[in-house]
């Protein structure tokens, strides 16, 4: 534990090595104690004890028998109670305020979602109505966006279309959840400090038409940087954190000091969604003990499931992974981190996020026929070019869209309907993960060795390279075009983008 946060020091050292000075090394100390396991969800989010027994049931003959979804449990997590008897909408209480966890042996201070990091999972099935009843007990105003949600725009968390929420004010968020996967929220006013300091959760919209698995889990994956005594150090003070974003020294697993250990059983097979949190890293996760098809990415199930060893996620992408177990053993979720040994070399670090004990039960598991996934063939309607830059300003390091600092003005306008090809050009040697809100798009080409299949709203745009992709402009309004390192857009590096609704 000591070795894995000493040895993530010198990451920071590696991001700075285009010649800048790096930050000092950050020593912690030995976090041998656990940290304190997270309250129930019913101690969070109890309901009003109410004396009236549940509505009963419709004694009406229902036209079309169907089923009622039951949502299912994501052992281990802290999930949104849903005050709303009501089947087709989910209405939830969610809370912003600070705290201090304890972390890594450390008594961190937090903000997060209901007092738990990361926030409670909110789950609805498709179609259904959210109502998000939230109060903000912050010192300062904040949003919530609902990352890869395709709702409306005002109720997207841009602060730039509707007010942020004032501290101690409320707000409440409504929205149709018009398709299922796996999301996130997190705030989007100074998003660099608040999602650093812990107001992030996982957000899942099931298909009631999926086959049901044995369990679901959502590994929601961050890191965050810490001093000797477990405060963080001053945002975009330090020159790596300018050109890089904010690395953390501390790796968390759905907000601990990893790894986390999940109970399961040979014959299962499970549904593993991931997010990666973090402000700026991009995680390289390995894959072993069990067999782990991808399923599904940002926009729901993809349409040809893959076998992986590896996944390399930006900030924002998620995957979707059937986990198949076979063998009794133990699965696990490694991130590869580079680097460097006591000779100075380059080394990939491997620290398990996750990790899995298989119980032995002589059981084979069975196989899962997921529904096919229709892929519509859509014509171009416009091609585009889009570069990132940057540049010195007075004030320091810009990052730049197109070559606009900041563009209070849409960089593009186009008509609902429209598929555009952009092709994404950055001209830097930093990476930035590129997140368009309200809208799908799809890879065309990438530079890298690892498959971006399917429906997204985030991809990595990789240093001095070109990213294709073809957008799908179907929701009206005002979107937010940024990337993703949150200390990147801070400076510059967030734009809008107007779809013109169809007459
Ligand atoms: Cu995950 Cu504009 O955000
Ligand atoms: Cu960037």
């Amino acid at each position: 534990m000591k070795r894995t946060l000493v040895a993530l020091t010198t990451v920071l050292a590696l991001a700075a090595c285009d010649g800048e000075p790096s930050q000092p090394p950050l020593l912690l100390p030995d976090g041998s104690v656990e940290p304190e396991p997270e309250p129930e969800p019913e101690q969070q989010m109890e309901p009003e004890p109410d004396s009236e027994p549940e509505p009963a049931p419709d004694p009406e003959p229902d036209p079309e028998p169907a089923e009622p979804f039951e949502m299912p449990e994501f052992p281990g997590m802290v999930v949104a109670v849903d005050l709303n008897p009501d089947p087709d909408i989910v209405e939830v209480e969610l809370i912003a305020g600070g705290n201090t966890l304890e972390i890594g042996g450390m008594r961190v201070p937090v903000r997060v979602y209901d007092n738990v990091l990361p926030g409670p999972l909110i789950q609805a099935k498709v179609g259904d109505e959210v109502i998000v009843r939230f109060q903000n007990k912050l010192s300062e105003p904040t949003t919530i966006h609902w990352h890869g949600l395709r709702v409306s725009d005002e109720m997207d968390g841009n602060p730039r279309i509707v007010d942020p929420v004032q501290a101690s004010e409320t707000f409440e968020y409504r929205f149709v959840v018009p398709e299922a996967g796996s999301f996130w929220y997190h705030p989007h006013v100074r998003a660099n400090e608040q999602i650093e300091q812990g107001l992030y959760g996982p957000l899942v919209v099931h298909d009631p038409a999926d086959p049901p698995v044995d369990a679901e889990r959502y590994f929601v994956i961050d890191d965050i940087l810490l001093d000797n005594n477990g405060r963080p150090p001053a945002y975009l003070a330090s020159h790596p954190e300018v050109m890089h974003g904010r690395h953390g020294n501390v790796l968390l697993a759905n907000g601990q000091v990893p790894p986390m250990a999940i109970e399961t059983a040979e014959g299962r097979v499970e549904r593993w969604r991931l997010v990666n949190t973090a402000n700026a890293r991009t995680f390289t996760l390995a894959l072993s003990g069990a067999r782990f098809k991808v399923i599904g990415t940002d926009g729901g199930r993809i349409a040809e499931p893959y076998e992986a060893q590896v996944l390399r996620m930006a900030v924002g992408e998620r995957f979707d992974l059937e986990v198949t177990f076979d063998e009794p053993g133990d699965a696990v979720v490694e991130a590869l981190v580079p680097t460097l040994n006591d000779a100075g070399d380059v080394v990939t670090a491997r620290i398990p996020m996750y990790e899995a004990t298989i119980a032995g039960t002589g059981e084979a598991p069975r196989a899962i026929e997921w529904p096919a996934v229709e892929v519509p063939e859509r014509a171009v309607d416009r091609e585009e070019e889009m570069t990132f830059n940057a540049f010195n300003g007075p004030a320091g390091v810009r990052w730049v869209i197109n070559g606009l600092d900041d563009p209070q003005e849409p960089i593009y306008t186009f008509d609902e309907g429209e598929t555009v090809r952009f092709s994404i050009r950055n001209m830097q040697g930093q990476e930035h993960p590129f997140h368009l809100h309200g809208q799908w798009f799809r890879v065309l080409s990438h530079p890298d060795p690892y498959p971006v299949p399917g429906l997204k709203d985030s991809v990595l745009v990789p240093g001095n390279a070109t990213v294709e992709i073809e957008a799908y402009f179907d929701n009206p309004g005002r979107w937010m075009a940024h990337c993703h390192i949150l200390e990147h857009a801070e400076l510059g590096m967030m734009s809008e983008i107007v779809v013109r609704p169809a007459e």
